[in-house]
């Protein structure tokens, strides 16, 4: 082997570095990626040869030197250059009204003043150095005094920059931000946890700590952190921006990660509408936050405010009402669902969260009411966040009372009685009355009326329980046997209501086969294998006559769907059922074969985020699948466009990271029309 020029690969080694560090701020900071992940590996690779090749040339300044150092014994201490300060609390819009009147009675101001808000990052405080644009030491908060050097660990967050970007770059300069998990990478860990059976963290922030505060760099690189950076406290060199706005512009120019939803704003009206704005946007931002922070952004006159003991004069934290609070379980009951699945419920002592009084919250099954081993009388945290439905969090053991029961599955549907039985391997364990159960009667005819199946309007829950109760309806094929003086006989429904009520059941006998075996409630049909399932039968008829081979022809269809569709139609009350309703005029109409196989949206696949101006999710949804597209779930590599409205969250971030096309609903009518 020739020995290759030193100086040739020195400067390999250079080029190559840079181009690595300019891919990972793209990809890390910006989110905006330049090249192909096979591109960059490449890249990595070369390097990582050269370097194997040749240990002496590795500097600790390399990409390659992420990967995680040898664990320490412990943290050493560090002595912050200047104090981490802690931050006053708003909880209403009069104390942030106070705040802005103290500030203008300080300075003796009348005018409103320009405010920078951004968002309140529920994560950990670091402070990171860069002495001559390389990162030297990462701490944590510690006391706001002395934290702990961190720096092995802080060196594996992609987002922290171990060299700054630029030929300008300041001599020294200590910048504070948050460490915190993106709730999808929480979610990746937990699930990981779980996997091997390991303890699951409670939520994102102690997923981060406990993931900072790790002995073994190694394990904090494989641990998704992200950070933002939001505040510079020393400066040397470079003159100090004259505004936090300009500040935040600094970094970015370096390559500290800011946060995109910071923002300026005027007065205290200002204030206000970024807080409610932000908190419309919480629910569907990528990370958690607990509140708005807003700071005065001119300089000089943050200076003037200076500090009371721990916190500054000029900034305030507006906090959101808590996602999280204790309460006391008074019962755990079961509900059971269309399909019979019994999902457990507890019954809580009423607590506020999440802006709401919450009463209930479910367990999802029994193996998650095991694992979380809920009790009568035990105190636990419920969370509720955004819409999402509230859950237990775990239990404070604590606190739970002597000898409490541990809950058991019950071996009865609480309901109809019938035996409750759990198949080899499932999750989910079943009440085995099938429509003799009352509950899965109720449930049926729900899902059979709603708004995505048969469309009936006006019958909701309370008259399908009262319908059922009175013995009137017992199968779907029921409903269209009513009149109105059956109807009017109910209690609290007068005749106008009945006359309704009745014309909207005739009404729905107009549908299309789509919607008919999506409201038939077929077990793991929903509305795209229905739709898949009427565009490849065309006809109820082929569909009822055809073998579960035949049915595994139909596209997404595989053979767990296969079984249930056809042991559907083979069961003897389904096919009375089936026939009564064709028998009582149901009738479908047909659906067009899916637009132009080549030219349309064949094999594409779209996924829909946030609000569509004057067209529902489901709408677009239709539009595509009958243009032969794909609607799913969440945003991969094989997703070909994000349609997206207003107030779109993680999934936008997602796909931008990725470099998904992503379409306003504007571009999606034209590239609809184009199509079609
Ligand atoms: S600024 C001088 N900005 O809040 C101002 N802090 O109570 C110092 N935090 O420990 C802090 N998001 O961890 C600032 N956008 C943000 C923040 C933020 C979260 C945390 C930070 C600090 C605590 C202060």
């Amino acid at each position: 082997m020739t020995t290759p020029n030193l100086d040739f690969l020195k400067a390999q080694l250079v080029e190559l570095r840079a181009q690595i560090e300019a891919h990972n701020y793209r990809y890390y900071v910006l989110a905006e990626p330049q090249v192909p992940d096979a591109e960059y590996d490449r890249l990595m690779n070369s390097l990582k040869k050269i370097e194997h090749d040749y240990p002496d040339l590795v500097s600790p300044d390399s990409p390659t030197q992420r990967v995680g150092a040898a664990p320490l014994k412990e943290f050493a201490e560090v002595e912050h250059r200047l104090a981490m300060l802690s931050l006053d609390n708003a909880f209403s819009d009069e104390d942030v009204e106070a705040f802005d009147r103290r500030i203008h009675d300080r300075l003796e101001m009348d005018e409103p003043l320009t405010y920078a808000c951004e968002p309140k990052f529920d994560g950990l405080a670091i402070s990171v150095t860069y002495v001559n644009g390389v990162l030297t030491c990462g701490a944590t908060r510690g006391d706001g005094l002395r934290g702990e050097d961190v720096t092995l660990n802080l060196r594996t967050v992609k987002s922290v920059p171990l060299r700054l970007l630029g030929d300008q770059v300041p001599e020294l300069i200590e910048v504070r931000g948050e460490v915190y998990l993106p709730i999808a990478g929480f979610e990746q860990m937990n699930a990981a946890a779980l996997a091997q059976n390991e303890k699951l963290f409670v939520n994102p922030r102690n997923a981060a700590a406990g993931s900072l505060r790790q002995l073994d760099p190694r394990v904090t690189a494989t641990r998704p952190l992200e950070a933002y950076f939001y505040q510079i406290g020393v400066l040397e060199g470079a003159a100090m921006p004259a505004t936090h706005a300009k500040s935040l512009e600094l970094l970015r120019k370096l390559g500290l990660r800011t946060c995109p939803e910071s923002q300026c704003v005027q007065g205290v009206g200002g204030l206000l509408q970024y807080y409610r704005q932000l908190g419309a946007k919480r629910s569907q931002l990528p990370y958690q936050i607990d509140g708005v922070v807003y700071k005065v952004n001119d300089r000089a006159l943050q200076d003037r405010l200076g500090f009371v003991s721990r916190a500054p004069r000029f900034a305030i934290a507006h906090k959101f009402p808590a996602e999280e609070e204790l309460t006391v379980v008074n019962s755990v009951e079961w509900q059971v669902g269309r399909t019979g699945a019994l999902t457990p419920v507890a019954r809580l002592k009423p607590v506020f969260v999440g802006g709401v009084t919450v009463s209930n919250a479910t367990l999802h099954n029994f193996d998650e009411l095991s694992r979380k081993d809920v009790r009568v009388g035990d105190t636990v945290i419920i969370r509720r966040a955004g819409d999402v439905i509230p859950e237990v969090v775990s239990v404070i053991l604590d606190r739970r009372p002597l000898n409490s029961p541990v809950e058991g599955l019950p071996r009865q549907c609480p309901v109809c009685g019938s035996a409750v039985v759990r198949e080899e391997g499932e999750v989910v364990a079943r009440c085995s009355g099938g429509l003799h159960c009352l509950a899965q009667r109720k449930e049926s005819l729900r899902h059979f009326a709603s708004r995505r199946a048969m469309d009936i309007e006006g019958l909701g829950p309370k008259i399908i329980d009262q319908l059922v109760d009175a013995g009137l309806v017992r199968t779907a094929a029921d409903l269209y046997r009513l009149d109105v003086e059956k109807i009017s006989s109910l209690e609290r429904m007068g005749e106008k209501s009945a006359e309704n009520l009745f014309q909207s059941i005739s009404k729905s006998r107009e549908t299309t086969l789509p919607k008919f075996l999506h409201a038939l409630g077929i077990p793991n049909v929903g509305e795209a294998t229905a739709l898949s399932l009427a565009m490849h039968f065309r006809q109820l008829h082929a569909l009822q006559a055809a073998s579960v081979e035949e049915i595994l022809k139909v596209p997404d269809v595989g053979p767990v769907i296969a079984q249930s569709i056809h042991a559907f139609f083979a069961d003897h009350e389904n096919k009375q059922i089936v026939q009564a309703l064709c028998d009582l005029g149901l009738s479908f109409a047909v659906i067009d074969e899916p637009i132009a196989q080549e030219g349309g949206l064949a094999g594409k696949t779209f996924v829909i985020t946030g609000t569509l101006e004057g067209m529902s999710r489901d709408e677009a949804a239709d539009l595509i699948r009958k243009a032969g597209g794909k609607v799913s779930g969440s945003v991969s590599k094989k997703t070909d466009y994000l349609l997206v409205g207003s107030d779109a969250g993680s999934k936008l971030a997602q796909a931008e990271k990725l470099g998904v096309p992503v379409l306003s609903l504007d571009g999606f009518r034209g590239l609809f029309d184009s199509a079609v």
